[in-house]
């Protein structure tokens, strides 16, 4: 019998297996054979040409899938071409909607994208479940931010039409969202390849966007097949842009076929990185980066850290620090919870990889691999490390992909940064030191798109992403990366400019008032919001609500000096809200658009009540108020600070940081319109905030309190505090702990803001002269932005 001790010393892992059931069940629902999606559903391919789909890590077949010919392709850019007008003539916000759409169908459907991803490409299930899809859903949001943000941040530019996309089967799904996020939300139609080896997770993809997804027919399609399908879409007369990701090799055959023809392109293609170790670096750290860097996806990565390259004075050190830890490390079926690394995708690639390192061997290098074997039912390769490599041999120049490490030494960084250079690829590289200055120095010297300090492999859609030299041209992620599929609209006779024309705003005087509805809803009386529940008034009283026409419709409490002091509190005990990242503060902002939007009829009713104007401008202001959350959602992940150019060797970065606790006094016009465009932009960018609701017209925003309530806003981030407006914000102006004041009411009242704020010299933002609210020039942007935030400029100066 195994004793407790006995288990402690071994710590051997048991089996922990994900249940493959729910991905098994998607593929035979579809009979094991898959046609092609085009025009929104499945088709059969036109030719009975099809190949097998192999799992990797059993060489069971999984399913048969179509080999997409010259008619296939054709249906699917016509599908496309069709699509192609309607789509970019939507209004940014509804490709937001359509984008988060998808990026919550993704969210909704992880596991079975997750299962079904290592099941075809042999990647562990830790990898699919803990980065793979939810990138895949980070980056379809981020992406709706800039399909929000297109006509303001893009203004003047279009979609470019057609785009065919090609991507690899290293990250199967991961590329196909890198790819068709940026382009749907500029407004282009998408006919995409995936991989021969790993088409699954992509179709399983375009059936849930279309789905409950909700995507419009042909706006996305998807062909399967090999290079000859690849081809096909390359050389296609009616693409406007080839998106590429892959091998040097076919990226070189790709630019020379569109040579000429108009089409734009953009290619991200394979690499060699450096990883360079000075000896400062903390050694430990750097054992777990070489793990990410080259054994992460069993090194089937483009940018690897495939090259180490250490001081000299501790390669010895490291080596034997990174033997021990390879000993450990645990290769087996991707589907274990607990495996560091799965399969190799297919049999050419174990084939290719097998030589290579026979060719290291040949050449003189020291191989060394772990003492355990790996699992014989399916294609693994052991993590492999070549030591005593010239820098001129084969496995130091050419990309293996896969688990092998190459490692050189170096004396001083000069050496090293020639090293590093030491390479036609220019696609990432990574430098470990404790020494900024070294860091800073070397960073700049290095021929690469990506450089990472002290870490590796970190991707994000708000960072582009990819290569100098022969690693491709064109970047994936953030605002470099949307420019990718955008171009100049023309100026004249444009269809796409007439097309996106806005219909003209219905102007004040011509909203007809509503006539009171004869029975008065009281409903309820509406306390203040506090600290993420609602409170009672310190005093307990309750100020009248009245129609215009005089109806009572509701009572709600009247603030004093004490609630304020208490939503200062809250809000001051919210401020990590400013250190959670832009993407959750953005999470949160759609969230609470998507609640609202569920609730939208019973706020436009609330709001024509409240202002006698007609429920379908009460409907308006609901709509435009969803829109601007969309907006700061947007924006949340995407107010950039900037590198300044300053006369000394190193970089001065000016980082955007929230002001802290801003004190809000909305508008009487617009009254959920009027907070939303407000408060919104506060928190999206990290405050915390108090606002007092327009003083006429208050149910509309302390309806929105149980709408803050299911949108995990945290607790005290937006507090509101009801009742005599100028009397509470000149109460917030004088309040010591409050960071800034915005008051949009008064002169007279705004310019006591302005005096009483002199205490703490806390910034003011007053304005007297009415706003349109409704007019998105006017109402929400960078002006807004500005006002929430303060500039922190970071001066580093490097060299040695
Ligand atoms: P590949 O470059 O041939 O394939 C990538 C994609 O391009 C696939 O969808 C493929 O069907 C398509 N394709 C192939 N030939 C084409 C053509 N003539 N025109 C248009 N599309 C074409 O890569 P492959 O054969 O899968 O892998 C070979 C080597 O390429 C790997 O060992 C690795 O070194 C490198 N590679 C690099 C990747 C990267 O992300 N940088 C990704 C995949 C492979």
């Amino acid at each position: 019998m195994t004793t407790v001790s006995e288990i402690f010393e071994t710590m051997a892992y048991g089996p922990a297996p994900e249940n493959d059931k729910p991905a098994l069940e998607w593929i035979a629902r579809h009979d094991g054979a898959f046609g092609l999606f085009i025009g929104g559903r499945w088709t059969n391919g036109k030719s009975d040409a099809g190949f097998d789909v192999i799992n990797p890590a059993t060489t069971a077949r999984l399913a048969r899938v179509s080999q997409a010919g010259q008619a296939d392709v054709d249906a699917a850019v016509a599908a496309a071409r069709k699509a192609f007008p309607a789509w970019s003539a939507l209004s940014g916000h509804a490709r937001a909607r359509h984008l988060y759409a998808l990026a919550r169908a993704v969210q909704r459907h992880s596991r079975l994208l997750a299962v079904l991803e290592s099941l075809d490409n042999g990647k562990s299930i830790r990898e699919t479940r803990d980065l793979d899809i939810p990138l895949v859903a980070r980056h379809l949001t981020h992406h709706a931010g800039w399909a929000q943000l297109a006509d303001s941040e893009f203004a003047g530019y279009g979609p470019v039409g057609v785009v065919g996309q090609i991507v690899p089967w290293n990250f199967p799904l991961l590329m196909v969202a890198w790819k068709i996020a940026p382009a749907l939300a500029a407004g282009n139609t998408v006919v995409l390849k995936p991989a021969e080896f790993t088409p699954l997770t992509a179709l399983c993809l375009a059936e849930i966007a279309h789905e409950g997804g909700g995507l419009p027919p042909g706006v996305l399609n998807v062909v399967t097949g090999d290079g000859r399908t690849g081809e096909l879409i390359v050389t296609h007369a009616d693409i406007d842009k080839i998106a590429f990701t892959g091998s040097t090799e076919v990226g070189r055959l790709i630019r020379k076929a569109t040579a000429g023809s108009g089409k734009k392109l953009s290619l991200e293609l394979g690499g060699k990185s450096p990883f360079i170790v000075f000896d400062d670096a903390d050694l430990d750290s750097v054992v777990e980066g070489v793990v990410d860097a080259i054994w992460f996806n069993q090194g089937q990565v483009c940018c690897a850290g495939s090259r180490l390259l250490v001081h000299e004075g501790i390669a010895e050190r490291l080596v034997t620090k990174l033997r021990a830890r390879m000993e450990k490390l645990r290769v087996g079926p991707p589907l274990d919870k607990a495996i560091d690394m799965g399969a190799i995708v297919a049999p050419v690639q174990l084939e290719r990889i097998r030589s290579l390192v026979n060719t290291g061997v040949d050449e003189g290098a020291t191989m060394w691999q772990p003492s355990w074997a790996c699992p014989t039912d399916g294609y693994f390769y052991p993590p492999t490390l070549f030591t005593n490599v010239s820098p001129a041999a084969t496995v130091a120049q050419v990309e293996i992909f896969g688990p092998v490490l190459v490692s050189m030494t170096f004396r001083t960084p000069a050496e090293a940064v020639e090293l590093a250079n030491n390479t036609p690829y220019g696609l990432a590289a990574s430098v470990w030191t404790e020494n900024i200055n070294l860091a800073l120095d070397v960073a700049p010297k290095i021929k690469a798109g990506v450089v990472w300090i002290n870490c590796t492999n970190l991707f994000d859609a708000a960072s582009g992403f990819g290569g100098y030299r022969e690693s491709g041209f064109g970047r994936e992620g953030g605002r470099e990366g949307m420019w990718e599929y955008l171009k100049r609209e023309r100026e004249a006779g444009s269809e796409m400019r007439d097309a996106k024309k806005k219909p003209a705003k219905p102007a004040r005087a011509a909203r007809i008032p509503h006539p009171a509805s004869p029975i008065p809803p009281i409903d309820r009386t509406y306390k203040l919001f506090i600290g993420g529940a609602q409170v009672r008034p310190d005093q307990g009283y309750s100020r009248k609500i009245l129609s215009p026409s005089g109806t009572l419709l509701a009572e709600v409490a009247e603030g004093n000096r004490k609630d304020i002091r208490n939503a200062v509190e809250a809000a001051h005990a919210a401020e990590g809200w400013a250190k959670t990242s832009g993407h959750n503060r953005g999470q949160v902002l759609y969230y609470l658009a998507e609640n609202l939007a569920q609730r939208a009829d019973e706020f436009a009713e609330r709001i024509a009540d409240l202002t006698g104007r007609a429920g379908s401008d009460g409907r308006r202001e609901v709509d435009a108020s969803i829109a601007r959350l969309f907006s700061y959602a947007a924006w949340a992940d995407k107010y950039d600070g900037a590198v300044h150019q300053t006369p000394i060797r190193g970089v001065t970065i000016a980082m955007n940081e929230p002001i802290g606790v801003i004190g809000i006094a909305c508008p009487e016009e617009d009254p959920l319109l009027g907070f939303v465009s407000l408060v919104g932009p506060a928190v999206a960018v990290g405050n915390t905030v108090i606002a007092i609701p327009s003083e006429a017209h208050p149910l509309a925003a302390t309806e929105l309190y149980t709408v803050l309530d299911a949108s995990d806003v945290p607790a005290g981030v937006i507090n509101v505090v009801t009742g005599a407006k100028d009397a509470l914000a000149n109460v917030l102006a004088e309040h010591d702990d409050v960071d800034a004041v915005w008051y949009f009411g008064n002169q007279a009242a705004g310019a006591e803001v302005e005096r009483a704020s002199a205490g703490n010299m806390k910034r003011t933002w007053v304005e007297w002269h009415p706003r349109d609210w409704n007019d998105s020039e006017q109402g929400e942007g960078r002006e807004f932005l500005r006002e929430a935030t303060q500039v922190k400029n970071i001066w580093i100066p490097y060299g040695e």
